[in-house]
């Protein structure tokens, strides 16, 4: 099968930058998919940073340590862009009006007036492509749970609760990174952080909350710097969000939370919904199980747990057998947004990317949870516009 070719440009070479990196390497496990990305040129303030790019990715060409310069690189289509917080309004700006199409990491802007700029900047730019990442929805047992709410399978919903939930920064001897400061990861702290991937369902089926309450906890306060002396730890740890849901139809609480320390947790996502016709859960702690309780008037309630085949959006081979990881769900995702690349409104699109819409929506509730926070009230949300 002759594949279209997108030549991508990787600016932030840390932890994410990598994860591309390995997805884009291993783009022969997708079958069926007629379009591939190649990193041709890399980018970090920290040149060391790209050296593992060197090393391990024969199809870059081209290492800056500008993004400017990556940018004027005409063999570049389209830009992965993975850095600190406080950097994504310039550079995702200055990604769409250089006119390349951007794959940008959540939360898409420090803040809302960032966020803002960067939607400016996407409304102004029609043909140019923009997704923001978040790939915990690619997991096989989420997409069951994408197709139910398709379906109304869950008839009257009652309740909604989604989380991301971590643990490692229960060690108070963790050292401090850009990740606990305001000035490079905001003042949403962990909503920042997680809240893209807690509300990327949320977004995509529609549930666009009237209002919240907020409870924001800061808990270790200080943590060693790279001398081991003890520094302020300034953002958010935990963050619990009471969201009212009202639909034409039908109105239900929805619970968001997103945990740095959540006892125990390390990277689990999930999402559960009660409903009068079914409940379902599905939890990266379970990485292959999908658990629910179809229920009819009168009948026995009993969950059924099953095994999730291997079944993603975009086919592998990979047998139904065998479980789904996280790496899995970067390569899916990554696939949708190449799907998109190459085929434009044609492309087949199992499930969608998260969009700048979505990242919006997401800004709205996290700067109305700041407030509510620091009044104690509860918010009301403005979706018009
Ligand atoms: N999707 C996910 O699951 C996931 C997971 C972790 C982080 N993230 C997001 O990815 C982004 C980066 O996080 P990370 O964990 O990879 O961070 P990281 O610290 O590992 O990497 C960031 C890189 O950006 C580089 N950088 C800083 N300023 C730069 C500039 N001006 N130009 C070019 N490079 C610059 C740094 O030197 C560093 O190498 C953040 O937005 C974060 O929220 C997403």
């Amino acid at each position: 099968m002759s594949k279209t070719i997108i030549r991508f440009g990787v600016i932030g070479c840390g932890l994410m930058g990598k994860e591309f990196a390995s997805a884009a390497a291993r783009w022969c496990h997708l079958t069926n998919v007629d379009f591939e990305p190649q990193i041709t040129a890399v980018c970090d303030a920290n040149v060391s940073a790209t050296q593992w790019f060197k090393e391990h990715v024969p199809s870059v060409k081209a290492v800056y340590t500008d993004y400017k310069e990556l940018l004027a690189d005409p063999s570049v289509d389209a830009v992965y862009c993975a850095v600190p917080h406080h950097l994504h309004a310039q550079i995702y700006v200055d990604i769409i009006e250089s006119g390349k199409h951007l794959l940008g990491e959540k939360p898409f802007g420090i803040d809302q007036d960032a966020n803002r700029l960067i939607q400016e900047a996407v409304l102004k730019h029609p043909d140019v492509i923009v997704r923001c990442s978040s790939e915990f929805p690619f997991f096989p047992g989420a997409q069951r749970i994408v197709q139910w709410v398709k379906e109304k399978k869950f008839g009257t919903i009652m309740e909604v609760e989604a989380g991301f939930w971590h643990s490692s920064d229960l060690d108070p001897g963790k050292p401090m990174n850009w990740k606990r400061q305001i000035a490079s990861n905001g003042e949403y702290g962990c909503m920042g952080d997680l809240g893209m991937h807690v509300l990327h369902l949320p977004m995509r089926f529609g549930w666009k909350p009237k209002s919240v309450r907020a409870l924001l906890a800061n808990i270790i306060r200080q943590r060693p710097d790279a001398s081991g002396s003890p520094v302020p730890c300034e953002t958010w740890d935990n963050a619990i969000l009471a969201c009212d849901v009202e639909l034409e139809d039908q109105r239900f609480p929805m619970v968001l939370s997103t945990k740095r320390i959540a006892p125990g947790h390390a990277n689990t996502w999930f999402i559960r919904i009660a409903g009068t016709e079914c409940s379902a859960e599905f939890t990266t702690k379970h990485p292959k199980q999908i658990t629910y309780l179809p229920y009819t008037p009168g009948g026995v309630q009993a969950w059924h747990v099953e095994d999730a085949p291997y079944q993603s959006a975009y086919g592998t081979i990979t047998g139904g057998i065998f479980e789904f990881g996280f790496s899995d769900s970067i390569l899916q995702m990554w696939a949708a947004f190449c799907d998109e690349l190459a085929h434009g409104k044609d492309a087949r699109l199992p499930f969608r990317c998260a969009t700048p819409e979505e990242a919006v929506g997401s800004h709205k509730i996290f700067t109305a949870a700041l407030e509510s926070n620091r009044t104690g009230q509860t918010i009301p949300i403005d979706w018009r516009n």
